[in-house]
């Protein structure tokens, strides 16, 4: 089986994506005799495009010296637009991973609606699209025969989707909690150190821990985006972001952290979710060996069920556990297919 990817955005998710696919091709073709193939990299300059395959060290390389894959010499298409790109090229699977837009989830909505409707499985880590537009997204898979899968868009490192989609079936979910943003938890974290906010963000920003528009991050929206996601995956629910109830850390102090660690606590930014639906984000003041009070840019997230409770430890910023996500993805939708070629009828 051969499988044509197209890749919307070049930034430092989709760069890991693609450099660790092409890494792991060979071990994908063992394990489900299935090949990858780039057909199309697309970035904000326009796209590179080739039928035989790109390779996404060249593309790199270009992109860092020219600014657009679209420099590629002769695969390369300065101007195209991904829209004018699915007339181009033929594909199996578009990969997204534009930049997320909170506020309406465009164009990356309008991107994988089409994809999806012109018969391609999609992947996406745009979080973005995924809050503002799953319900719209899941009815047009499901029209057209075609697969959504969007782990990526609520933690690379802490794979809360499947995880609790397998729970929920078994156990029956009632609330989940967690620090679901790595770059606010690095910044409570440096500043439980004895750094300023403004500072903790200057060195979160230089580790490349920050997306472009950090702000989402720092007011708490990156967090309920992701509650929204999760809720409306997980409980079936249908709650917007503006449903949210969110403070950010943006008001915190190093003295409020320093106050806290003298009662052997600290501060986290924690989402919390309740299977009503009632979703809020705030920064508590929560023991050091609690679960959630994890260091650095790690995400935890607390599951309780029926049946006792669990908890997902893992990397929660930085463009490769994003890309990890995103391969999982992969995988999980070449066994679909694998599964969808073996239930046919042998001729
Ligand atoms: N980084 C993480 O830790 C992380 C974790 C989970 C999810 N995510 C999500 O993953 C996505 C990618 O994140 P990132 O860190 O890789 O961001 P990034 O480095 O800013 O890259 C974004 C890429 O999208 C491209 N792009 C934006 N709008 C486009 C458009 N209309 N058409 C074509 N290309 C477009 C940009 O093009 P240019 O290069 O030309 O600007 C850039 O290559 C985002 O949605 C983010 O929210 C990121």
């Amino acid at each position: 089986m051969e499988l044509r990817l197209i890749l919307l955005g070049f930034g430092a998710v989709a760069r890991s994506f693609s450099t660790i696919t092409s890494i792991r091709s060979e071990a994908i073709k063992r394990k489900y005799g299935a090949s990858i193939k780039f057909v199309a990299v697309a970035d904000r300059g326009g796209v590179a495009v080739s039928e035989a395959g790109l390779d996404p060290l060249k593309l790199a390389s270009v992109k860092k010296l020219r600014g657009s894959v679209s420099a590629v010499p002769e695969l390369g298409k300065p101007g195209i637009t991904p829209p004018e790109l699915f007339e181009m090229v033929e594909a199996e699977i578009l990969v997204d991973a534009t930049s997320s837009n909170l506020e309406d989830g465009e164009p990356s909505l309008t991107y994988i609606h089409r994809a999806l409707t012109d018969g391609l499985d999609v992947i996406t880590a745009n979080k973005g699209a995924i809050s503002r537009g799953l319900r719209k997204l899941r009815a047009a898979a499901s029209s057209h025969g075609t697969m959504l899968l969007y782990e990526a868009t609520v933690g690379g490192g802490t794979p809360i989707l499947s995880f609790a989609r397998d729970l929920e079936l078994k156990e029956g979910i009632t609330s989940i909690r967690g620090v679901l943003n790595g770059t606010t938890n690095y910044i409570l974290w440096r500043m439980g150190e004895g750094l300023t906010l403004e500072e903790a963000l200057v060195e979160a920003r230089k580790l490349g821990y920050t997306e472009k528009n950090y702000s989402y991050d720092i007011e708490g929206l990156d967090t309920a985006c992701k509650l929204t996601i999760i809720a409306n995956s997980i409980f079936n629910e249908n709650i917007e972001l503006e449903d949210v109830h969110i403070r950010g850390i943006e008001d915190l102090t190093p003295e409020d952290l320093r106050r806290a660690g003298r009662k052997g606590r600290s501060i986290r930014l924690i989402g919390s979710l309740d299977r009503s639906g009632a979703a809020e984000v705030k920064p508590s003041e929560i023991p050091k060996k609690d679960h959630l009070c994890v260091d650095s840019v790690n995400n935890a997230v607390e599951v309780a069920t029926e049946f006792g409770e669990y908890f997902l430890i893992g990397e929660g910023a930085g463009g490769q556990a994003a890309a990890c996500s995103l391969i999982r993805d992969l995988a999980a939708l070449i066994r679909e297919r694998l599964k969808a070629v073996e239930a046919l009828p042998s001729p």
